[in-house]
């Protein structure tokens, strides 16, 4: 019976509220609360500053990565066992990298095409690969 009381009271209390509302209502068009369609912004998504990190440091040129593909489509051609330049086989890193030492490899394939001791003979192969092997070497002829 305490419930229902309390109820009542509760009730009461609403309904005057709401007829005051109701009064103003009557001043003001009941339009507007409609319009809360939040502006530009979606709360919540606020897409965080694009952080760009540091890249780590540039990755070092290597035998195993980046020289042997070239050295295998341009040069193991002539420069293995059983071809024109067996003498100087490029098949292996150590190979490779000897050749770079010790026999100016760098020198020959900077030379222009049609120049004496251009490598490989048939002419210079794209900068690109010319870059990569130089690279190579600057970045201390690592074999991985
Ligand atoms: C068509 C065959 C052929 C191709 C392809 C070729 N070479 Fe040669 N290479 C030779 C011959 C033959 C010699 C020896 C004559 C000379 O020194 O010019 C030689 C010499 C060299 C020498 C000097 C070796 C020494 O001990 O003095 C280097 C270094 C060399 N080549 C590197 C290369 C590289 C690097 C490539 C690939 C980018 C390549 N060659 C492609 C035939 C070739």
């Amino acid at each position: 019976m305490k419930k229902t009381l309390a109820l009542t009271i509760l009730f009461a209390a609403f309904a005057s509220c709401s007829s005051s509302d109701t009064y103003e209502d009557i001043e003001t068009p009941t339009t507007p609360p409609v319009v809360v369609t939040p502006p530009v912004t979606n709360p919540g998504t606020e897409t965080p500053p694009v952080v760009t990190p540091t890249p780590t440091e540039p990755v070092a040129t290597t035998y195993t990565a980046n020289a042997k593909s070239i050295i295998d489509a341009n040069c193991i051609g002539c420069h293995q066992s059983g071809r024109s330049a067996s003498f100087r086989p490029l098949t292996t890193y150590a190979q490779v990298k000897e050749a770079v030492e010790n026999a100016g490899l760098l020198n020959r394939i900077q030379l222009q095409s049609g120049q004496q001791g251009i490598m490989p003979q048939a002419g210079r192969m794209s900068q690109t690969n010319i870059d990569i092997l130089v690279k190579w070497n600057t970045d201390g002829l690592k074999e991985n």
